[in-house]
């Protein structure tokens, strides 16, 4: 392995199409009416989906990344490939191209009302393992996948190629994680026995960074319509220490090693298996023991918000490169939600992210949080603004 470890970050990419409204523009029920003409400003066009948001914010932040989606031969295509290569020379070299359409989303967002998004899952739905070839996982030190919910391949049959895909990366010695979606519940993919899926396929992955929001609705439907019926959108204030723990739990059991659950504007809760062996069985990117048993939650930096999109994205791309870096559990934690918190001061995913040394030092000066009340009566605030659970094992193990 080189120096700089290699980070593989595989799975979804689209194109975003984003037309620009006037602030006069109307609600979308008196803008979409059939037979009118709405006349808007230029089309925004971006890169998204797991491998650009995470990728490119590691990229950003200094690391060394290959990008492996999967686009069509057409101009859609085209257009992506030369976004990656605008962001970094060689960034759109790897994509694999395919037999079906490139990936879009049109995002309709006119101001003061939600947004509608019409999303083409085009080469999406036909990634699968042979996508990712050996040459590209050789000298890997761990890959990233995002999102199997929204790649047919990776959620039919069980997950059965998404397993073939984490056991071949495992064999070779490079590091799994993998981050969700929530699936679209009039969809195929929500149809899929998730809770079945999870079991079948966590035993390979390293570490695991789903949402509290996407978790709950895969994990525990019935808990997770009680949840956002009182909630909205709004979701993760009920994310409850004890839930969290319950659900982590479950998924350490299932044979994750390290579960890392984003809880959009309350930050990140951390849950690492207490196994030794499991930790050592965790391939190139190889940790310390103080990664053993812990159980940590850190709340979001203040920071002046534009836009939200891909945000976890980002705040996973922090928490790789501190892994990565051979950081403590703490100081990994910490570091994904300040990329987190950079990326949403401005619209898009990544261009608020600047360089690690940049956000290392924003972090060493003293930055505020957005929220300083204790998850719970049992959890001790540690110097860095971070919670250290009861059940954290550091201490006293
Ligand atoms: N208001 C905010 N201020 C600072 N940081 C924020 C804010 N909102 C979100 N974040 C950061 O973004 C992360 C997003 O978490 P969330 O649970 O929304 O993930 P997600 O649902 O996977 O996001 P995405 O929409 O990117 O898929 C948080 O963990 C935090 O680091
Ligand atoms: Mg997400």
């Amino acid at each position: 392995m080189s120096a700089q470890p290699v980070i593989v970050v595989a799975g979804h990419i689209c194109l975003d199409i984003i037309p620009a409204f006037r602030e006069s523009d109307a609600g979308l029920d008196r803008l979409l009416v059939p037979g009118k003409l709405v006349d808007v400003g230029a089309a925004v066009l971006s890169t998204g989906g797991a491998v650009p948001n995470t990728g490119l914010t590691l990229h950003r932040l200094g690391g060394t990344v290959r990008l492996l989606g999967k686009i069509g031969n057409d101009h859609l295509g085209n257009i992506v490939r030369a976004l990656l290569e605008q962001a970094g020379p060689g960034l759109g070299s790897r994509l694999v191209v395919g037999c079906e359409p490139t990936s879009y989303t049109i995002v309709i967002s006119p101001p003061g009302t939600d947004r509608v998004f019409l999303h083409c899952p085009g080469a999406n739905d036909a990634f699968g393992p042979d996508d990712v070839s050996e040459g590209n996982l050789r000298d890997a030190a761990l890959l990233h996948f995002g999102y199997p919910p929204l790649m047919r391949r990776m959620y039919e049959q069980g997950g059965a190629e998404l397993l073939t895909l984490l056991r071949r990366v495992k064999a070779g010695g490079a590091t799994t994680s993998l981050d969700m979606a929530r699936p679209d519940p009039d969809s195929p993919a929500g149809r899929v026995d998730w809770p079945a899926l999870i079991e079948r396929v966590l035993p390979h992955v390293d570490v695991f960074l789903p949402s509290f929001e996407e978790l709950l609705f895969m994990l525990d439907r019935p808990r997770f319509e009680r949840i956002e019926a009182r909630y909205g959108t709004r979701i993760t204030a009920g994310a409850e220490p004890g839930l969290l723990d319950e659900l982590a739990g479950r998924l350490l059991a299932l044979g994750a090693a390290v579960v890392a659950i984003k809880l959009g504007e309350r930050g990140l809760y951390l849950a690492t298996t207490p196994e030794r062996r499991r930790v050592e069985a965790m391939g190139r990117a190889r940790l310390g023991s103080d990664w053993i048993a812990r159980q940590l939650m850190t709340p979001c930096y203040q920071a002046a918000v534009l836009g939200t999109t891909g945000s976890g994205d980002c705040t996973i791309a922090g928490f790789l490169m501190g892994l990565l870096g051979r950081l403590s559990p703490e100081q990994a934690i910490n570091a994904a939600v300040a990329v987190g918190a950079c990326s949403v001061e401005q619209a898009d995913a990544t261009s608020g992210v600047p360089s690690w040394r940049q956000v290392m030092a924003r972090q060493a000066n003293g930055w505020s949080r957005l929220d300083d009340t204790s998850p719970a009566p049992d959890w001790v605030r540690l110097d860095s603004g971070a919670w250290r659970g009861p059940r954290d094992g550091w201490v006293c193990p």
